[in-house]
């Protein structure tokens, strides 16, 4: 079995069939692009995969059991979502950085903390910021740096640059695909489709609510 067995998963809702007899496998070291138009269940994909929904039909196997039968907490903290919408709690940027230490009733890391902000481009001064007052790039880059502090075996990243320029968007692709080269498996939607082939060694492309085609790249 791989790191993600999808069997025959469908969701529903509200009588909308929004995924369509999914079966696929996602091997641990994967790096896939997803890719597909807007609606098409990208989104509902990953989302199935850190168990934030449940499938209506099939079943979803992670590490070869049954993703229902385990702690949703516990995979969570394993397969890491990095939400389209950047969602930053609390009022200080600090508060959303030191939160994955206390989680796991760890000392926050800050030379990690201070190591990755700089990477992103972003200034120490930063974590005293109020999280109201940023921009949509920079919430977008605290959201990711939470996600990437304590190098999770899985990050599932959902459009994680599109309010990032260019030179940005290059700088996490980079990080992005170290991780993986040390064993991080990685999920990544995007609309980017150069993203997309440059550093995955498959691309998913989901349409409709079904896979149109899981391509091997390298
Ligand atoms: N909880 C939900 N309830 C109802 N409809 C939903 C829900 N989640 C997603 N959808 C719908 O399912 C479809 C796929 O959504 P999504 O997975 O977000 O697509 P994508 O990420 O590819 O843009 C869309 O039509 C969306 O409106
Ligand atoms: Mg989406």
């Amino acid at each position: 079995m791989g790191l993600f067995d999808f069997k025959s998963v469908s969701y529903i809702s509200d009588d909308k069939s929004i995924l369509k007899n999914l079966t696929m496998t996602v091997e641990a070291g994967d790096y896939i692009s997803i890719v597909g138009p807007s609606g098409s269940g990208k989104s509902t994909f990953l989302k199935l995969c850190c168990h934030l929904i449940s499938p209506s039909e099939g079943t979803v196997y992670y590490k070869g059991r049954t993703i229902l039968e385990q702690d949703p907490m516990e995979v969570r903290k394993q397969a890491v979502y990095c939400f389209q919408t950047p969602y930053l709690f609390g009022d200080k940027v600090e508060d959303n950085l030191v939160f994955p230490y206390t989680l796991r009733h760890a000392k926050a890391d800050f030379a990690r903390i201070n190591e990755l902000l700089s990477t992103f481009g972003l200034d120490k001064e930063l974590l005293k910021k109020e999280v109201k007052n940023l921009s949509g790039g920079e919430k977008q880059r605290v959201a990711l740096i939470r996600a990437l502090l304590l190098k999770p075996e899985v990050l599932l990243l959902d459009e994680v640059t599109s309010a990032l320029d260019v030179e940005n968007s290059m700088i996490v692709e980079e990080n992005i695909k170290s991780l993986n080269n040390e064993g991080t498996t990685v999920l990544w939607v995007t609309h980017n489709l150069e993203q997309s082939r440059r550093n995955a060694n498959k691309v998913l492309t989901i349409e409709g609510g079904e896979i149109k085609s899981l391509e091997v790249l390298r």
